[in-house]
């Protein structure tokens, strides 16, 4: 049998693309490998969001020449957000001539014909779309995990934040009929899943453009009940359009975890006006607030830039500011990275790299106290926690989740255990974790 290999860059959403690439693959009738020197076909799915996550895909592509070079039917397709920016394509094609195969975000559907297409040209077939307005369903998936899947509820983004190139490679925003969700969902339930996490760059902002009347809350009260499926997640929300209906929805439906992902970016009103995000530090303190006193125990998670352009001493002191005032869970901090295209890649005062890195750290530091604090309030408490699989860190150990969302190890190598949801008296609490037995 012929074999595969995909790496992926990036976000959940390029995961559950890449969950799609493995369902066609599977389809033709390959199997997969994580031994790239194996592979008949070898997939690079991109992320451009940052400069670093760029340059590691050059890095890969180039370790391939000598792979192509011994193994001369090998296929090497590069796609992902990278693809859709300007010039890319070309570039990959002039510098590695090897690759055979280059496509966008836009035509993922496609991938059996490129694949054939590439296998019959001498030279890299490249198919980039600008844009498309059409939502593909029914593509063949082969997913990562038998226990939680990744639904993808809504494609690209409207908010032109001006640090960010998502809306420049996804596109404009599109939502998926509620129907087909639910049908997938059922399905997902059907074969065993018991989560499912909603996928989208803004979920609140989900049902605009529908003819249907529906906004995320709704859809949320439509999936609650599904028979099987007994946690509901979803990411990432804007806090420009956190809605009341929302909090109510967390607030009320038994099967929503208590979790929520809620970008802040940065914690100065004035950096978050020349980011585009369209909200204030107290807007975002206040909707912090209303979450915990309306869903007692909820954790709250961010995503925090350093370091965008201007930033000073004052405003990166007001991040640090909002930080102790939610008392995040945890965060994805990240270094400003200027991307080519955005707004802000113009602006001038670019922050030196030396006061990035030492904002930054002192950010981390913080962030890492605060979470243990957080963690340590559930020593010698009993939390449900849902069983995903092995313990990636301690041998004979399984790991699964707290509907907070919180990993836990379990002291337990019982894998008939592995899809339920168990009590687990929690005996330690680390920085990024849990440890706990069954009881
Ligand atoms: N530089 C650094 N971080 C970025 N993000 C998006 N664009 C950039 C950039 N240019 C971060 C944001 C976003 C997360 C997915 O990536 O925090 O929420
Ligand atoms: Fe990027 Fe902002 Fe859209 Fe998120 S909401 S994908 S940060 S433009």
């Amino acid at each position: 049998m012929k074999k595969y290999f995909i790496e992926t860059w990036g976000c959940q959403m390029n995961e559950e693309d890449s969950e799609k690439l493995s369902g066609m693959l599977k389809a033709m009738g390959y199997e997969v490998t994580d031994n790239k020197k194996e592979a008949d076909i070898i997939v690079f799915n991109t992320c451009c969001v940052r400069e670093n996550a760029e340059l590691k895909v050059y890095g890969n592509i180039g370790a391939l020449k000598q792979l192509k070079k011994k193994k001369p039917d090998l296929v090497i397709a590069v796609c992902g957000c990278m693809m859709q920016q300007e010039n890319i394509a070309e570039n990959i094609r002039k510098k590695y001539p090897f690759v055979s195969l280059i496509f966008g975000t836009h035509n993922l559907h496609k991938f059996p014909q490129l694949v054939n297409n590439a296998m019959q040209s001498q030279n890299t077939v490249i198919e980039v779309l600008e844009s498309s307005d059409e939502i593909v369903e029914g593509v063949p998936i082969v997913r990562e995990s038998s226990v939680k899947a990744l639904v993808t509820i809504m494609y690209g983004c409207n908010n032109f934040c001006t640090y960010c190139i998502v809306p420049h490679v996804r596109g404009r925003e599109k939502s998926r009929n509620p129907q087909d969700i639910v049908d997938e969902v059922r399905q997902l339930a059907q074969v065993g899943y018991k989560e499912i996490t909603l996928l989208g760059q803004n979920v609140n902002s989900y049902g605009r453009g529908l003819s249907e009347e529906i906004d995320f809350a709704g859809l949320l009260k439509l999936l609650n009940n599904t028979e099987g499926i007994e946690r509901i997640r979803f990411m990432t929300s804007h806090p420009k359009d956190l809605s009341e209906n929302l909090i109510y929805a967390m607030r009320d439906l038994c099967n929503v975890c208590k979790h929520i992902h809620l970008p802040i970016q940065s914690g100065s009103t004035r950096i978050l006006n020349l980011m585009n995000r369209k909200y204030t530090k107290e807007k975002y303190l206040d909707l912090a607030l209303r979450l915990k006193k309306e869903v007692p125990g909820i954790s709250i998670t961010t995503d925090i830039i350093v370091g965008f352009p201007g930033e000073t001493e004052e405003d990166f002191n007001e991040t640090l500011d909002i930080v102790k005032q939610v008392e995040f869970d945890s965060a994805f901090t990240f270094l400003y990275s200027p991307r080519p295209g955005t707004p802000a890649y113009d602006i001038k005062e670019q922050v030196d790299e030396n006061i990035k890195h030492e904002r930054f750290n002192k950010l981390v530091d913080l962030l890492n106290s605060i979470g243990l604090k957080k963690n340590k309030a559930y020593e010698n408490k009993i939390v449900k926690v849902l069983i995903e699989g092995l313990s990636k860190n301690y041998e004979s150990k399984l790991m699964g989740r707290t509907d907070t969302g919180k990993l836990v190890n379990v002291n337990t190598d019982d894998k008939s255990l592995i899809g339920r949801v168990i009590n687990v008296k929690i005996t330690e609490a680390l920085t990024w974790s849990l440890n706990g037995i069954p009881v």
